[in-house]
């Protein structure tokens, strides 16, 4: 794709999908009925294309498209005036986002936020599909809202995220929950407005979702939760497809948003008096790959570390793709902090050649060495899976032995949880919930000790705070995170929520540090 084709806007067409009048009492009652494919043949246009995980692993050659041409349909402007929205979001940082998003498209379109489920016109389940507990969480949730649905007819509820790209939860809400009035895709987000519209004059249920690998809209309006902090997008979706993972199928193909557009926002955020900003990716380290130029995440940061910003942080990494350039970038600190979340996933090189990672204990060791060595004081973290199909207990016993070995000073820990049309899930395991329920504790207990020795080394030392707002415990407490993502604790005056102070820290917490304000700025840890 060159320049010229990149910048190029292109009209978005759906799949477009109507839906026939139906009372919807007499629809319930056929809806539970029916198996699932005679209720897509009978209930929507022949234009219904379930999600299928089969497609969404194809990866096409084809270029991304870019469309600049966004702007919310004339008769959906002030469709919501003197209505609310409550938007519910679960899993990741791109979820919060994608929220902030349509947050976004709805103000534009006159609603207000809303306090609660009880006061909303339209209630959106912002869904996770990561791990089996995070979808049934949001099907507990779903049954939550019935009640308020029966109450008020006009109340609008949508299900989006990445379980409505998973076929098998699109039919258990067309059969279970037939009163959820829209679903829609990860790729489908700014097709709200239309999708609203839709809903508010069917029916019958909205069912959009695209199994495509979804093209970059630029200039979609946000709402962003709170002016201290921001998500910034530098890529949509995954092609790694480890195989105990959903995301490369929900999310779709690796898809980079072009440098200039990303450096806009971050500039338009600094100017806006933003202090902190994550670059979000499911896998930034890839970031660019699929440019027809030489550019990664290395050259982007070296851009964004010029922008009069405080604080860069990214997630997530793949260690497979931190390359020299990367770190040589990093290196030169700055704006660009000390703190790196690098997902191991296993100490075992055998599980991680089964879960398709791509590098083995050593390779990922040596990453570290290298990082270390260009980054003395730089912070580690992780996510690791306990209890993949089959692992055994000297490899499990492998993957303690490398928390210890990089000094992880935090992890998210997670039992290995099967996900419908993942490689994975297809295979036997021999080892019962009761050995990875035993198994993650012991790694708990592990990564827990590290985290508070990790703490330790903080107390009487002086460090720099971004100060978020008041304790969530004690509002006379403000509370903010250092630069190497610690959360810290202390008393001082509220007009300092916002800004990045000094604080002297007095007592370490496993998970947070106490501290007290230091008006008089000095040399910091
Ligand atoms: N089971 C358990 N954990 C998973 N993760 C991803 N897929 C699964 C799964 N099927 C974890 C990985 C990833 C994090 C976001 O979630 O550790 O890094
Ligand atoms: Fe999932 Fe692996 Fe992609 Fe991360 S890199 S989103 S774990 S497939």
């Amino acid at each position: 794709m060159n320049e010229q084709q990149r910048k190029e806007t292109s009209q978005i067409n759906p799949v477009k999908q109507t839906n026939e009048q139906i009372d919807p009492e007499t629809n319930l009652q056929r809806l539970k009925n029916m198996e699932s494919d005679e209720l897509i043949g009978k209930y929507f246009q022949t234009t219904y294309q379930p999600p299928n995980l089969k497609k969404a692993k194809k990866r096409l050659k084809k270029d991304v498209d870019i469309h600049y041409d966004f702007s919310i349909p004339e008769e959906m402007k002030g469709i919501g005036k003197g209505k609310k929205f409550l938007i519910r979001t679960y899993g990741c940082q791109m979820n919060e986002h994608d929220t902030e998003i349509m947050a976004g498209l709805l103000t534009d379109m006159g609603y207000q936020p809303a306090d609660d489920t009880s006061d909303a016109d339209v209630i959106l389940l912002n869904t996770c599909a990561i791990r089996e507990n995070a979808e049934n969480k949001v099907f507990g949730e779903i049954g939550h809202l019935k009640p308020l649905k029966t109450e008020n007819p006009d109340l609008i509820i949508g299900v989006c995220g990445c379980m409505s790209q998973e076929e098998s939860v699109v039919n258990r809400i067309l059969q279970k929950h037939p009163f959820v009035d829209i679903i829609f895709g990860t790729h489908n987000i700014h097709r709200l407005p239309s999708l609203l519209q839709e809903a508010m004059f069917s029916k019958a249920m909205v069912v959009e979702v695209w199994s495509k690998e979804g093209d970059i809209i630029e200039n979609l309006p946000k709402v962003r939760k709170g002016n201290i902090k921001a998500w910034v997008n530098i890529m949509y979706g995954c092609d790694k497809f480890c195989t105990y993972c959903i995301v490369p199928y929900t999310r779709g193909k690796e898809r980079s948003r072009l440098p200039e557009d990303i450096i806009q926002e971050v500039r338009q955020l600094a100017a806006q008096g933003y202090q902190e900003i994550t670059l979000l990716g499911q896998n930034v380290n890839a970031y660019g790959k699929d440019f027809d130029f030489e550019y990664g995440l290395g050259d982007l940061l070296d851009e964004i570390r010029k922008i009069d910003i405080p604080r860069v942080r990214f997630t997530t990494s793949h260690p497979r793709d931190f390359d020299d350039r990367l770190i040589e970038v990093l290196a030169q600190g700055g704006n660009l902090l000390d703190h790196i979340h690098l997902p191991v996933q296993s100490g075992s090189s055998e599980v991680l050649r089964v879960m398709a990672r791509r590098y083995t204990r050593e390779d990922y060791l040596e990453l570290v060495r290298k990082i270390r060595a260009a980054m003395p004081n730089v912070t580690l973290t992780t996510d690791i899976i306990v209890g993949f199909p089959n692992e055994t207990d000297e490899q499990f016993e492998e993957t303690l032995s490398l928390v210890e070995e990089v000094g992880f000073e935090a992890a998210y820990t997670f039992i290995y949880s099967p996900r419908e049309g993942t490689p994975a899930a297809r295979w036997e395991d021999n080892i019962s919930m009761e050995v990875k329920k035993e198994r993650l504790q012991r790694l708990n207990q592990l990564v827990n000790e590290q985290a508070k020795q990790a703490m330790l080394k903080y107390e009487g030392q002086v460090v720099n705070v971004l100060v978020e707002g008041e304790s969530k415990k004690d509002p006379d407490v403000l509370s903010g995170y250092t630069e190497r993502n610690k959360l810290v604790n202390f008393k001082a005056p509220k007009s300092l929520i916002g800004k990045i102070v000094q604080v002297k820290i007095t007592k370490a917490k496993t998970w947070s540090l106490d501290g007290e304000y230091v008006e008089q700025p000095s040399e910091v840890y």
